[in-house]
């Protein structure tokens, strides 16, 4: 049996996305039916509407995702119809090169559904880093869903299927931040915010926030940035070096993905720092270096995809600090709003509104 949802579907280049309703499989041999309960709405959703990730439209678009498992396919034992998930864009796959070496969290062979959905004409649709939650129901492998404690309200722990994750990852995974740690972490959206509260989390005594807008950095203060800077108003590189006794930040988190910020995290990081880059960069942009400095200031220059994360580690983990009171997930959700509402939400997005507008279903 096939179900027909309603859905958030981009059918072209920077085309305004629109509701339709599309066709979910039943699940087949490995794969699981799940019942959305709330899809985040992050910047690379919009990414995605642009074509800065790839042409393969039409999308169905969302992945930020919790809900309910309705369904599962053949030989399925990790997760059962009724559980709570979290949906994952990392379903590690045990044996590609990466799994092999022990470093699960590169996967290079993660697991997708698939069967695919499809438009009602049977067009089949390219679900958003292999999830597509902006739909009643959607069809994932089952190594998509990791299975947490209910207690977290949908909203907020979808949450950690891509941005919070991704930026919480970026700063304690891949960037290693640890106790006495100086830290800057430009760009203070959903990924840079949840990297602050991670570096704070993870024992860091100094965090710079930057960003260009003054509402992200009276946020970020109440998430852990110890000082705020304002890209517009003050050099970046050489505020986080004065904050920092004239040295530069141990870690530098770059959550914007381009040129100029990566330049900034560069040079606003200690000798031997580390730069992390989590904003996702699109076709076209390139970056120069004096290679001299490249070399001379020393340190690692690191990328963080999905903030090494490995969800059956780290969504648990994420949701039990939650519970204690040490992680606030709720302060990332700045609305909750309907299917419709996706559109008005990259609006809302691209002028700063919001930390993440969060479709509840
Ligand atoms: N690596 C990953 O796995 C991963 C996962 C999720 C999202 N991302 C990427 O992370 C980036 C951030 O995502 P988001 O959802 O937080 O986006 P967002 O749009 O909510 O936040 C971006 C923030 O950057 C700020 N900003 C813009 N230009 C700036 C500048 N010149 N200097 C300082 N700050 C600036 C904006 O004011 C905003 O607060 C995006 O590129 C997104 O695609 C990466
Ligand atoms: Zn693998
Ligand atoms: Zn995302």
């Amino acid at each position: 049996m096939a179900h027909e949802v309603r859905a958030v579907v981009a059918r072209g280049k920077g085309a305004p996305v629109s509701l339709e309703t599309i066709v979910v499989p039943d699940p087949g041999p490995g794969e699981a039916l799940v019942k959305v309960e709330a899809c985040g709405v992050c910047h690379t959703d919009l990414h995605y509407r642009e074509g800065g990730i790839s042409d393969d439209f039409p999308f169905l678009l969302g992945h930020e995702a919790a809900g309910i498992v309705e369904a599962v396919g053949e030989g399925v034992t990790e997760v059962e119809p009724g559980d709570f998930v979290i949906l994952n864009w990392r379903a590690v796959c045990g044996q590609c090169r990466a799994c092999r070496k022990g470093k699960p969290w590169y996967c290079f062979s993660t697991r997708n559904a698939t069967q695919p959905m499809t438009l009602l004409d049977g067009t089949p649709l390219a679900p958003a880093l292999g999830i597509g939650a902006f739909a009643e129901k959607t069809l994932v492998a089952a190594g998509q869903c990791t299975k947490v404690d209910p207690a977290a309200p949908a909203a907020a722990a979808g949450l950690l299927g891509c941005g919070v994750m991704a930026g919480f990852g970026a700063a304690v995974n891949t960037g290693a931040v640890g106790r006495g740690d100086s830290v800057a972490v430009i760009g203070c959206g959903g990924v840079g915010m949840a990297a602050i509260a991670g570096a704070r989390i993870a024992g860091a005594t100094t965090i710079v926030a930057v960003d260009v807008d003054e509402r992200k950095l009276e946020r970020a203060r109440s998430m852990g940035a110890t000082h705020t800077v304002n890209g517009t108003k003050a050099d970046v590189v050489d505020s986080v070096r004065e904050l920092t006794g004239g040295f530069g930040a141990d870690v530098v988190v770059e959550a914007v993905g381009r040129p100029e910020t990566y330049k900034q995290a560069f040079y606003a990081r200690d000798l031997a720092g580390t730069v992390v880059l989590v904003g996702v960069p699109t076709p076209g942009m390139s970056l120069e270096l004096p290679l001299l400095d490249v070399f001379g200031r020393g340190g690692s220059l690191k990328s963080s995809w999905y903030g090494d994360c490995l969800p059956s580690r780290d969504f648990p983990a994420l949701i039990d600090l939650y519970r204690q009171g040490r992680f606030d997930l709720d302060a990332f959700v700045s609305e909750t709003i309907g299917l419709e509402d996706v559109e008005k939400a990259f609006e809302k997005m691209r002028g700063g509104d919001v930390l993440r507008s969060v479709v509840l279903l």
